[in-house]
């Protein structure tokens, strides 16, 4: 098991549309050791989630997980989810607006529109498939994560850039004000 370096805003490999990973790689070492490694990545960052581009490897690989965040203290838990490959689908038009961070954008908060419930199709990491509606803060984290292997990072989804913040400006200045809006 290893820390990974996080790849931060500006790094291409955030840019790049990620590669599917073939189903019969999924048991081989080299998968396993780097989905083991980004959850130890993941933990050791308190992130709710990471990206395999994050990790400098442009593969269709994901993992999510909550156990009491102290990055996200008001969040519920999620168990511990790899995505390989992941296929995100909104089940309702409904949209909430939430604050979201980033490992690759360290120390920042933004408020971001996502749907609030999706259809995840994937593979876990034993390549069987995995296919479930997820709600609210699973779907948002689901939609960042996968987000990610598109290419895309939370502030390109922003639409009130002034909502952008620091962490400590946001801890002092917008902690729980817009949390439910919208
Ligand atoms: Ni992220």
């Amino acid at each position: 098991m290893a820390i990974l370096k996080v790849a931060r805003l500006g790094h291409p490999v955030l840019r790049q549309q990620a590669e599917r990973v073939l189903p019969a790689d999924i048991q081989s070492a080299q998968v396993q050791q780097l989905i083991d490694d980004m959850i130890e990545t993941m933990h050791e960052y308190d992130g709710a989630g990471l990206a395999a581009n994050q990790v400098h490897v442009p593969r269709q690989i994901a993992v999510i997980e909550v156990a009491k965040n102290p990055r996200y203290p008001d969040a519920p838990e999620i168990p511990l989810t790899v995505l390989i490959n992941p296929m995100v689908t909104p089940t309702s038009e409904e949209i909430e607006e939430g604050w979201e961070g980033c490992l690759s954008v360290p120390d920042m908060r933004g408020v971001v529109p996502r749907y609030t419930a999706v259809r995840l199709e994937c593979l876990d990491r034993q390549g069987k498939p995995v296919d479930l509606v997820a709600k609210d803060f699973f779907a948002r984290v689901i939609q960042h994560e996968t987000d990610h292997l598109n290419g895309i990072v939370y502030v390109d989804r922003i639409r009130d850039m002034r909502t952008l913040s620091h962490i400590a400006e946001w801890q002092r200045h917008w902690l729980g004000v817009r949390e439910q809006s919208d």
